[in-house]
């Protein structure tokens, strides 16, 4: 695909990246660290012709701060507006407090051309599944009715729809209903980017686009009935967010050692 510059918004999504504060640790069988820096300097080129920057969680592994703030460092050097949101094996307040300021922020809303980019933060601290509660939905509710956006991306960290790697659907969003009502009552609502599989998932249900993207740590073998490691490279996805509420998006396999 093509670097040139897009007809709407370049957005560029990195997703479960899963660093610790020791950046030779290991994890799954890889070097994380390692690996996030393969797959930053991979998205850097496309980051020129990018207008913003998604991080869906698992930003750490260990809920470090140092792991926080090296990430932070490294993402600031795409130059380009950002947003994180918590995974499950995120520490809510540090990372909020590590990504306060600054280009990269765990604030709420982004805002790209005609679009409006809403971050829900489904971390249930000590869970794995992830949960939206009433204060994230009242926020989505908010936002929507709040802006004059003439199309909105939903994105969090836990898949809100099966993705048929049956472990992890066990440990997806488990009030998915609420959000799929929310969505199918707001049809600027265009498209849900998520991470937490560890795979790439691009499906179309009821006019909306559900999203995935493969960690820049290890993956996981999509498929698979029990928790299995798919020794393929990372990844990041690029979305271009047309003015008619169109979506041209792929997912950039990374060259590694
Ligand atoms: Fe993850």
């Amino acid at each position: 695909m093509t670097r040139v510059a897009p007809a709407g918004s370049r957005l560029l999504q990195i997703t479960d990246t899963h660093l610790f504060a020791d950046p030779s640790a290991q994890l799954a069988g890889v070097n994380v660290e390692q690996r996030f820096e393969a797959t930053l300097a991979a998205m850097t080129p496309w980051a020129r012709t990018a207008s913003g920057l998604l991080h869906t969680g698992d930003l750490v592994h260990d809920g470090s701060v140092a792991g926080y703030q090296r990430l932070r460092q490294r993402l600031e050097t795409l130059a380009l507006p950002g947003r994180v949101t918590p995974g499950n094996h995120d520490d809510r307040a540090r990372l909020q407090s590590v990504f306060a300021g600054g280009r990269v922020t765990a604030e709420r809303l982004l805002h790209l051309g005609n679009w409006c980019i809403v971050m829900l933060d489904s971390l249930v601290s000590g869970e794995v599944a992830g949960h939206l509660p009433a204060r994230e939905l009242t926020a989505l509710a908010d936002a929507l009715a709040a802006t004059d956006a003439a199309h909105v991306l939903l994105a969090l960290h836990h898949q809100p729809l099966a993705v048929g790697t049956a472990w992890l659907d066990a440990i997806g969003l488990d009030n998915a209903d609420a959000l799929m009502a929310r969505i199918a009552a707001e049809p600027r609502i265009r498209a849900v980017v998520f991470g937490h599989v560890h795979h790439a998932v691009d499906r179309e249900v009821a006019g909306c686009r559900y999203l995935a993207t493969p960690a820049s740590a290890a993956q996981f073998l999509a498929g698979a009935d029990q928790f299995t490691i798919d020794r393929s490279a990372p990844g990041f996805r690029w979305l271009d967010l047309l003015p008619d509420g169109a979506i041209n998006t792929a997912v950039e396999i990374v060259a590694h050692d």
